[in-house]
């Protein structure tokens, strides 16, 4: 069947940035049906060569090596666009008009992408139920909705019965990029294509989980968004949590959307909910120097851009295990692992150790940007007594898989065109990530503790979290990925 995609917001930065060369590459790869078609919409007007010329210049830029121009040239009359006014109903009804003549009456499979400032995710949909743009007789309708879903469990719920007035549910697909990298479905492939894992998987083995998504950018043109967002809402409620769950969850039934979905939501159920007097010795804030001279950033601006927080999983496979999450910007390096340090072995036979948990072994799971998995474990060191050092067993895909990483827009993409839905966020999911989040929330913007600490760029956050997690008996793993 035909698709065609119109991507709601087309002259922002996602649509240019990721969306178009996505599809490009997936059309350079020959995994676009025949034919799809891309319909940019958005308030400015261009015609369909001018909206053309405009992203050959991006995707050219943002595909790097793999653009080429006669790709190109056959790709780029798949894009068309037409301006509106997403606010207009008079607007969506016309773009239905512009989407019969270009299918030309045959059935479709339509994907409607919000890739716009979130404020205008409400109107669209009920605008595009107005048109009718949401009936399926014509072949089946999607919609694509981008984080962030929603600014608390408030506003997401009533998104969510917005949606759910024009769309039922499996007509949504809920955006998490991270679940599109190739690396955290291979969480899934690690614990349950390998039966040697799974075995110590669990509170008997494993002291604690860390997972952090340092990042060394600062929040750059970004302000004027992330300064009423925050860490919390931009990189917890959604990528750490989708990155815990994955780690937690217990092995799904079958491989499928609502199998991996429900098990999922078990995970964020089972974690205990922060209570007001418990987040100051469960989390800690910071802010790096130099955030609020950003532009769009308020002078006297509160905001974290730093945050470690311990969750606790109330079930029998983790109870006691804490999670501890983190993610910084401007912080010494870009990395997002999730370590899984196990314990130290119950009976210490060598004078040598291991002293303490920090010598256990460690599994590392790099997300990015050095793709990979270590084990890490005690080795004689040779010639020297019994004397002992940490070694790892290192496995990195860029040395075993030639190709590259594709972007993860590539596979979400894919997915939502042939509607598997197994790597986007379900209604209830989204609202019990906020039920997670909201309380910590709620108890930093009452100004209760923890200090907001400032942290200088280029380090590993605030000097409170490395002091917080030693006063945990524990270690953060601070280590830069080795990029060769
Ligand atoms: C986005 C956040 O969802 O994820 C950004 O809004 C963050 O603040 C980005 O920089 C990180 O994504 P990635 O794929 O670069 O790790």
């Amino acid at each position: 069947m035909a698709h065609t995609i119109v991507v709601f917001g087309a002259s922002g930065d996602l649509t240019s940035r990721k969306l178009v060369p996505a599809l490009y590459e997936l059309h350079r790869k020959g995994r676009l049906a025949e034919p799809t078609r891309i319909v940019g919409f958005a308030r400015t007007s261009f015609s369909h060569d001018a909206w053309r010329a405009k992203l050959a210049e991006s995707t050219a830029r943002f595909v790097g090596g793999h653009f080429d121009r006669a790709t190109w040239d056959a790709f780029s009359p798949s894009l068309f666009y037409q301006a509106g006014d997403i606010g207009r109903p008079e607007s969506l009804a016309e773009l239905g008009k512009f989407l019969d003549e270009l299918e030309r009456g045959e059935a479709a499979t339509r994907v409607y992408y919000l890739a716009t400032a979130p404020q205008f995710y409400e109107p669209a949909v009920v605008h595009l139920g107005k048109a009718g743009l949401a009936e399926q007789s014509q072949g089946p309708r999607r919609i694509v909705i981008e984080k962030p879903f929603g600014f608390d469990l408030a506003s997401a719920r009533e998104l969510n019965r917005v949606v759910h007035r024009v769309f039922s549910e499996e007509q949504v697909y809920r955006i998490d990029h991270y679940l599109g990298k190739e690396t955290v479905q291979n969480v899934l492939v690690l614990r349950f294509a390998n039966a040697i894992f799974e075995p110590v998987w669990n509170r008997n083995y494993v002291d604690w989980v860390e997972i952090t998504a340092a990042e060394e950018v600062s929040v750059g043109h970004r302000g004027g968004y992330y300064d009423k967002a925050g860490v919390l809402r931009d990189m917890f409620q959604n990528h750490l949590l989708q990155q815990l769950a994955l780690t937690a969850l217990e092995a799904p039934a079958r491989f499928e959307a609502d199998f991996i979905r429900d098990e999922k939501v078990k995970v964020f159920r089972a974690i205990r909910p922060m209570r007001p007097e418990d987040v100051a010795a469960n989390t800690v804030r910071g802010q790096y120097r130099g955030y609020r001279n950003e532009p769009g950033v308020a002078a006297g601006s509160r905001t974290a851009t730093f945050a470690a927080v311990k969750l606790l999983v109330d079930n029998w496979r983790w109870q006691d295990v804490p999670f501890y999450l983190r993610s910084g910007k401007a912080m010494s390096c870009a990395t997002t692992q999730i370590v899984i340090q196990f314990r130290r072995p119950p009976h210490i036979l060598f004078e040598g150790g291991p002293k303490s948990v920090r010598e256990a072994n460690r599994l590392v799971i790099q997300i990015q940007p050095a793709e990979g998995i270590q084990l890490h474990f005690q080795t004689k060191v040779p010639d020297a007594g019994m004397q002992m050092r940490l070694t790892d067993l290192s496995f990195r895909f860029q040395d075993k898989f030639s190709g590259g990483m594709p972007d993860a827009y590539q596979r979400l993409l894919l997915d939502v065109m042939h509607g598997d839905a197994s790597l986007f966020a379900r209604a209830d999911e989204v609202e019990v990530a906020w039920g997670i989040i909201d309380p910590i929330q709620a108890a930093w913007d009452a100004g209760n503790a923890p200090n907001l600490s400032v942290y200088e760029p280029g380090g590993w956050g605030p000097e409170e979290a490395t002091h917080w997690m030693y006063g945990q008996g524990r270690q953060w793993f601070d280590v830069c990925p080795v990029l060769q």
